[in-house]
């Protein structure tokens, strides 16, 4: 048996990513090894590849390297002192952030305090889609401190991080608003969104008296996003480039601004995980790409205009 991984073999396009063959991890004392049947692919893995960003620049030196942070899978087996999983448990999790990665992989071998059981009601497909953007949604959403009656906006709604952020913040029973292009306004009103067709005007002149601005953005407009906002309201923005900039320009505005960086919490998959097996969240993929198609799924989140999420079929 072998484990196919896709690797960065030096920073570039998408064709510096290879396949390469390797061994079969084996558990060491408190991991487990995950047959991977899913791994999701986020923006910042396809960063990670064109050499912009930390991760890229803490490893430079470690090509190739294999990238990939969200797995989901079947136990094969367990190493020494491994009690909370049993062979062919279904797991997910969100793994090796931010410097390891290794997602991108057949079989991975990972401490089992990092995983999450995948209730049998949710698919190995839908929980591949929660660990990074999920939990990214998550604690934009608690920084925020979003509360019931809170009027919420959350820019780029129908990504990655903005269809589960939206699916949240419905369900802690604030007034949801957000920002998509024509094709995605009716997806938006299905999930319990007020959208605003980013392309057409300005959210600015659409939105107002926000309590809470949830940027998964940046740039300008996130700038604009401000002016929907009310007194005293509270800005967190996600996207770590302009984040500097942004928050000087909302405090400066008399606004509570952050902006964060994900830690992966499995408590908090866990509850994701149950948000999706009673149907209060409903994760949208876009596309499952074969693992030999990794440059096509890369292609696709550098459109910026991926609905939802794009996986890896790692067993095809
Ligand atoms: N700091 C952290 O820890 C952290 C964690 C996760 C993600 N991030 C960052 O957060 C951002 C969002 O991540 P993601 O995974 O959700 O990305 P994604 O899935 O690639 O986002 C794609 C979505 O963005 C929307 N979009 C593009 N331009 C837009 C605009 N000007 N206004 C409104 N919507 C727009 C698109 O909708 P339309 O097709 O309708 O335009 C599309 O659905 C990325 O920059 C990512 O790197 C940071």
């Amino acid at each position: 048996m072998e484990n196919r991984q896709i690797a960065i073999s030096q920073f570039g396009d998408p064709s510096v990513l290879v396949s390469q063959v390797g061994p079969i991890p084996q558990p060491q004392a408190g991991e487990v090894l995950v047959r991977v049947h899913f791994a999701g692919v986020n923006p910042i893995d396809v960063k990670t590849r064109a050499g912009l960003g930390w991760a890229a620049s803490e490893n430079k030196d470690k090509l190739p390297w294999v990238p990939g942070y969200d797995i989901a899978g079947e136990i094969v087996s367990v190493g020494e002192q491994s009690e909370r999983f049993s062979v062919g448990d279904k797991v997910a999790g969100f793994v090796g952030f931010p410097l390891q990665g290794g997602g991108y992989s057949q079989y991975i071998a990972v401490p089992e305090s990092e995983l999450s059981q995948v209730p049998d009601s949710v698919t190995l497909e839908a929980a591949a889609a929660l660990p990074l953007a999920g939990q990214t949604a998550v604690q934009a959403l608690d920084k925020a401190g979003v509360k019931e009656g809170q009027r919420v906006l959350i820019l780029a709604g129908a990504g990655g991080v903005g269809h589960i952020a939206i699916q949240v913040a419905v369900a802690a029973k604030a007034e949801v608003f957000t920002t998509c292009s024509e094709a995605n306004l009716d997806y938006m009103a299905t999930l319990g969104a007020h959208a605003v067709n980013y392309k057409f005007a300005p959210v600015s002149e659409r939105v107002e008296e926000a309590d809470v601005l949830i940027d998964l953005v940046g740039g300008d407009a996130a700038l604009d996003a401000l002016n929907c906002l009310k007194d005293g309201g509270t800005v967190v923005t996600v996207p770590t480039l302009s984040a500097e900039m942004i928050c000087e320009k909302a405090k400066l505005l008399g606004f509570e601004a952050t902006g964060m960086l994900v830690d992966p919490n499995p408590e908090q998959l866990d509850a994701l995980l149950y948000m999706v097996s009673v149907g209060l969240v409903k994760t949208e993929i876009q596309q499952v790409y074969p693992l030999d198609q990794v440059a096509d799924a890369h292609k696709q989140i550098e459109t910026g205009h991926t609905r939802g999420k794009i996986l890896l079929d790692m067993q095809c």
